[in-house]
């Protein structure tokens, strides 16, 4: 199995990381001297700037994924839950989940009032996961109340450089750091690769991670939203036409000369390139920017269909894309010239 499938597989919805932590810190040892976890648990690898004019960059992809979380146990052994980020309500019914100890559930959800058996507008409150317990008893002593599952998808690919899973959000961002840290011979700047906790519940990881660090620059990576399916909204970014250099999203105008840089550098290398405007959602690098007194910041994404489902769906060709420019930006820098 690849990195990609290894990273994307494994368990760690938000609060929940440290398998995903334990897979990252081990892949990078031998490639960053200092690879330590925070007290949030965000795991940071660093390479020391080896010249005293090298600039401070923080490189950031989260570790999480979205879950969902047990809150009442009912008579008959079924499971109550409500989300943990941003989980669609109607992409749930009827999809397997896992609990971290390893057992596995089907969501269910209610017949509607009315006798209909479409799903209409699905609420997380007429949906309950199925463990196969005969009563609250049995359920009690395999999950308790508080624990989180995350959808349990194992990632494929349906083409040569089409791949889809569950958690490519944004365990695909992660393999691009690991790359970069890994191809990267020398470098004058001084470069933080942070692995963040908690993104999808409001990007806390990143906060303490970008506020300890105290960089100058920072680059988030993470998945972006596509407008290249039927009758999607009109969005210019489409899987496989390179990576998404970020203009802005709900929360986050990029900084415009570290913008302007990323598209440069992009040109020159003949990366193929794309520029992104979200309209609904953000990332890290939304709330990296503002600790302090502020850090420069811009964020690389990757086109991706179908986002908090089971089967998030991108392009290979894009991360290499990704993983390019990335590599370029610890060479070269962000400043000025
Ligand atoms: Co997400
Ligand atoms: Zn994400």
């Amino acid at each position: 199995m690849g990195l990609i499938e290894v990273l994307c597989n494994t368990y760690g919805p938000t609060g929940r990381e440290h398998r995903v932590r334990e897979i990252i810190a081990k892949e990078l040892s031998g490639f960053c001297p200092e690879v330590y976890t925070d007290r949030l648990g965000n795991l940071i690898a660093h390479r020391p700037a080896t010249s005293k004019r090298g600039q401070k960059i923080m490189l950031c992809a989260h570790m999480d994924e979205i879950g969902l979380i047990v809150t009442y146990i009912d008579k008959a052994g079924f499971l109550r839950f409500t989300n943990v980020g941003g989980v669609f309500a109607e992409r749930v019914p009827y999809q397997r989940v896992v609990f971290e100890n390893g057992i596995t559930g089907i969501v269910g959800i209610e017949p509607s009032k009315d006798g209909s058996k479409s799903a209409g507008r699905p609420k997380f409150d007429s949906m309950y996961i199925d463990i196969g317990a005969r009563d609250r008893k049995s359920a009690e002593k395999r999950v308790r109340i508080g624990d989180i599952a995350c959808f349990d998808q194992e990632v494929v690919y349906i083409d040569k450089k089409r791949v889809a899973g569950k958690a490519i959000d944004d365990r695909i961002g992660c393999y691009c750091l690991i790359e970069v840290a890994k191809r990267l011979k020398k470098s004058i700047h001084d470069i933080y690769f942070v692995f963040s906790v908690q993104e999808e519940v409001g990007a806390r990881g990143a906060r303490t991670g970008a506020y300890a660090i105290d960089p100058t620059y920072a680059i988030a990576v993470d998945v972006t939203d596509t407008g290249d399916t039927p009758e999607a909204h009109k969005m210019q970014v489409s899987v496989g036409n390179g990576v998404a250099i970020k203009v802005k999203d709900s929360l986050f105008i990029a900084n415009p000369v570290i913008k302007d840089k990323l598209a440069d550098y992009a040109q020159a290398l003949s990366i193929p390139h794309q520029f992104e405007i979200l309209e609904h959602g953000s990332t890290d690098a939304a709330f990296i920017q503002l600790v302090r007194g502020g850090v420069l910041s811009g964020v690389l994404s990757i086109p991706t269909r179908y986002i908090h489902s089971t089967s998030e769906l991108c392009d290979l060709g894009d991360v290499n894309a990704a993983v390019r420019l990335l590599a370029h930006v610890c060479e070269r820098g962000l400043g000025k010239g």
